[in-house]
């Protein structure tokens, strides 16, 4: 009898499990129906963030129209604030979302967003702005989209130095046998500045270009930061600038802004980016060149990411990551 009693409750005991988790599984299926991505971003003023917030909001709807699935796409700015990111963050988390994409205020400072997310269990897809590589290596639900930034250099560099090439005098303004140049950086702990200002002027030196530093400043990536720099510059050396290299296209319209007020027609500047303006400068014949970021592209690979992350499945073999965690967006030339 008490044998008979064992085996029905253990009948009944299997008979539960199986039918929780079922209840699990549809609830699950159910959720998968309906997606909810938190999204903050550094600023909510960068033309090239918002070039690419511009573009994962597009590329959601299209996602939603295709497959019913619906998505929360909540997207904040962080103000350049990083405890207001924190906070963002913490938000995102209490509010269920399924996976997290976030534009760091401070790269250096990711392990408090990290902690949060872990803890939670919610992964993080980072962008534009790298954590430091300790910082990604501390969990494995970590990703990072973003432009190779020593490619973004090389690229930049190749279109001064094909320039020069085909036409020595359309650099070396003044014949005096020197380029002449000015560089205008972004931020300074940015992965990006720090790198492509290292490599653009290598690539230019690597070209046999004779080049010849006037001055070179920090203008944060703002357009209106880098003309007051390059107004002062022109002030100071009057010697004639006859290159401009920016890391991004925003600095470089700044400085194009200071050369339209003065008059001033004949300098190169270089930027990168490839934003809606930068595009339209280059087509003006304002801009000699740019390095355009596939926008269409970053965006579809940060959304793609989230989405299979959301899904709880792994990422798409397609992305091809590098290290299994970091994907980045082509870019080329356009003059
Ligand atoms: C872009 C800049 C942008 C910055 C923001 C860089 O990769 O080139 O235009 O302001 O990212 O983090």
């Amino acid at each position: 009898m008490n044998r008979l009693r064992a085996v029905w409750l253990a009948v009944v005991l299997a008979l539960t499990l199986m039918l929780s988790s079922g209840c699990e599984q549809a609830k699950q299926q159910e959720e998968k129906q309906s997606l909810r991505i938190g999204v903050s971003l550094y600023r909510g003023d960068d033309t090239f963030i918002n070039n690419i917030r511009a573009e994962l909001e597009k590329t959601a709807k299209a996602y939603e129209q295709e497959t019913g699935v619906k998505i929360k796409l909540d997207v904040q700015e962080a103000r350049g604030n990083q405890n207001t990111q924190n906070n963002q963050v913490e938000r995102f988390i209490s509010l269920g979302c399924d996976v997290l994409c976030v534009n760091m205020v401070d790269r250096t400072g990711a392990s408090a967003i990290i902690e949060k997310a872990m803890t939670a269990g919610v992964p993080v897809i980072f962008f534009n702005r790298q954590p430091v590589d300790e910082d990604m290596d501390r969990w494995d639900q970590l990703y990072y989209v973003g432009v190779d930034p020593k490619e973004s250099a090389l690229l930049q560099g190749k279109i001064v130095v094909d320039l020069y090439r085909e036409n020595p005098e359309a650099l070396d303004l003044n014949g005096d046998g020197r380029i002449s140049y000015v560089l205008l950086e972004g931020e300074p702990n940015h992965q990006d500045s720090m790198i492509r200002t290292e490599w653009s002027v290598q690539t230019l030196k690597d070209g046999g270009l004779p080049i010849e530093k006037i001055a070179g400043g920090i203008a944060n990536w703002e357009r209106s930061q880098a003309s007051a720099m390059m107004e002062q510059w022109l002030e100071k050396y009057p010697g004639p600038v006859e290159l401009v290299i920016s890391n991004n296209d925003d600095m470089a319209l700044g400085a194009i802004d200071t050369l339209d007020r003065k008059g001033i027609t004949s300098v190169c500047v270089v930027g990168i980016d490839g934003t809606a303006p930068g595009l339209e400068a280059v087509k003006a014949g304002k801009m000699c060149g740019t390095v355009s970021s596939d926008k269409e592209q970053y965006a579809r690979a940060i959304f793609s990411m989230a989405v299979d992350k959301a899904m709880g499945q792994d990422i798409r073999p397609e992305l091809e990551l590098e290290n299994g965690k970091y994907y980045r967006c082509p870019q080329a030339i356009i003059r």
